[in-house]
C-alpha cells in the first residue's frame, strides 16, 4: 500500500433537516466526525445496520454530498479545494455502484449509449468506440448484442452489470458500491460480487463498499469499518474483525449471522430493540440504550476510538475487559 491514501475523510460531519410528524422540524445528525483512508489497490468495507450513515458517506466520498464539516481528500487534496480540471480527473476517477442500477439508468437510452457515454466523454474516437464497448461488456458478462436494448428490458442482475460497466466505462480508480447485491435474488449476487472482484484485479481498482451484509464484505474486503449511528465504533482487517473483536455493537452483528461461529462472541440474539432515532443520540456511548455490557460510565461519557494495533481499533470503554 501507498502511503498517501487515494481517498479519505476527516471528520465527516452531516446533517439533515427534517420536519417531524408534529410539523416541527428537528436535525437529524446522519455522520458525526468520521474518518477513513482508502488506499491504493485496497477493498474497504463498511458496514451497519439501516439508518447508521452508510449511504450519506458513500454519496459524499464520491463528491455527490457535501458535507457540513470535515473534508474528503483525494490523493492528499481537498475536494473542495480542487480546481475546475482536477474536479473533473476526481469525478471520472471515482465512480460510483447504487443499490438500484435502473435508478441510475437513463430509461429512454439504448444500454449501449449508456455505457459508452462516459468514453465519448473521454474523447475516445468512434472506430475504437465499439471496441471498447464489446471489451467492457465482455468483461461483465454481458452479451455485445444487446446494445440496442433498453434498460427495463433486463433483470435486476444485468441491470447492475450495465452499471458496473458504466462505471468502469470511465476508467475509475475507484469504485464506491452502495449495497451493490442487496437488491438482487441471492443466486445472482454471488456472481456480481464475483465480478467486482474480477474487475478489482484486471482494472486495478480501489473499492469501497457499503453492505449491511458483514458475510459478503468478510468474504471480499481487505478492511472493515463498523458504523452505528452515523459513527465508526470499530475499524481493522476483516478476518481480525471477525475473530477478534473489540466492540460489542460487531460483536452482535456477527452473532446475529447463522450458523457463523467466532472466537470471541456470544451466541444469540444480542440487538436488542431498534435503531434509536439519528435525531436524538443517546448520550454517553450512542451504543449504551441497546448494549447488555453497558455501564453507568458508558450512559455519560463518549468513548474515545482507542488503537489496539494492527490498524484494529475500536470506540468502548469496556473494549480490553470484555475482549482482552
Ligand atoms: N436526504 C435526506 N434527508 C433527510 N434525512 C436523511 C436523508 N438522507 C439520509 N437521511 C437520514 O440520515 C440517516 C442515515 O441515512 P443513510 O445514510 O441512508 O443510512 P444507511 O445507508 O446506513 O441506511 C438516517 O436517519 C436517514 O433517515
Ligand atoms: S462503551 Fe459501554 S455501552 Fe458502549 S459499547 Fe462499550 S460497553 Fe457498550
Ligand atoms: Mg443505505
Amino acid at each position: 500500500m501507498s502511503e498517501t491514501p487515494l481517498l479519505s475523510a476527516v471528520n465527516l460531519h452531516k446533517t439533515f433537516k427534517v420536519s417531524s410528524h408534529n410539523n416541527s422540524t428537528g436535525v437529524l445528525t446522519a455522520l458525526d466526525r468520521v474518518s477513513l483512508q482508502l488506499f491504493a489497490g485496497e477493498t474497504l468495507g463498511i458496514a451497519g445496520e439501516s439508518g447508521c450513515g452508510k449511504s450519506t458517506l458513500a454519496k459524499i466520498m464520491a463528491g455527490l454530498l457535501k458535507p457540513d464539516g470535515g473534508s474528503v481528500l483525494y490523493k492528499g487534496k481537498q475536494l473542495a479545494q480542487l480546481g475546475q480540471n482536477e474536479r473533473t480527473v476526481f469525478r471520472r476517477k471515482t465512480q460510483m455502484i447504487f443499490q438500484d442500477p435502473f435508478s441510475s439508468l437513463n430509461p429512454r437510452m439504448r444500454i449501449g449509449d449508456s455505457i459508452s457515454e462516459p468514453l465519448k466523454i473521454a474523447g475516445i474516437p468512434a472506430p475504437m468506440l465499439r471496441k471498447e464497448l464489446t471489451r467492457i461488456m465482455t468483461a461483465v458478462g454481458l452479451q455485445s448484442d444487446v446494445v440496442d436494448r433498453f434498460p427495463d428490458e433486463f433483470s435486476g442482475g444485468q441491470r447492475q452489470r450495465i452499471g458496473i460497466a458504466r462505471a468502469l466505462a470511465a476508467s475509475p480508480e475507484i469504485l464506491i458500491a452502495d449495497e451493490p447485491v442487496s437488491s438482487l435474488d441471492i443466486s445472482i449476487q454471488a456472481q456480481i460480487i464475483n465480478i467486482m472482484l474480477q474487475m478489482k484485479s484486471d482494472f486495478s481498482l480501489s473499492m469501497m463498499i457499503v453492505s449491511h451484509n458483514l458475510l459478503i464484505l468478510r468474504h471480499i474486503c481487505d478492511r472493515i469499518i463498523i458504523m452505528y449511528l452515523g459513527a465508526v465504533v470499530e475499524s481493522g482487517p476483516a478476518s481480525e474483525l471477525f475473530q477478534h473483536c473489540r466492540h460489542p455493537y460487531t460483536e452482535a452483528l456477527i452473532a446475529a449471522i447463522p450458523g457463523l461461529h467466532t472466537a470471541n462472541v456470544s451466541r444469540g440474539e444480542l440487538l436488542r430493540d431498534d435503531l434509536p432515532s439519528a435525531l436524538s443520540i443517546p448520550s454517553g456511548c450512542r451504543f449504551h440504550p441497546r448494549c447488555r455490557y453497558a455501564v453507568d460510565l458508558c450512559r455519560h461519557e463518549v468513548p474515545k476510538i482507542t488503537d489496539h494495533g494492527n490498524g484494529h481499533s475500536a470506540a468502548c470503554h469496556l473494549s480490553n475487559k470484555l475482549y482482552g
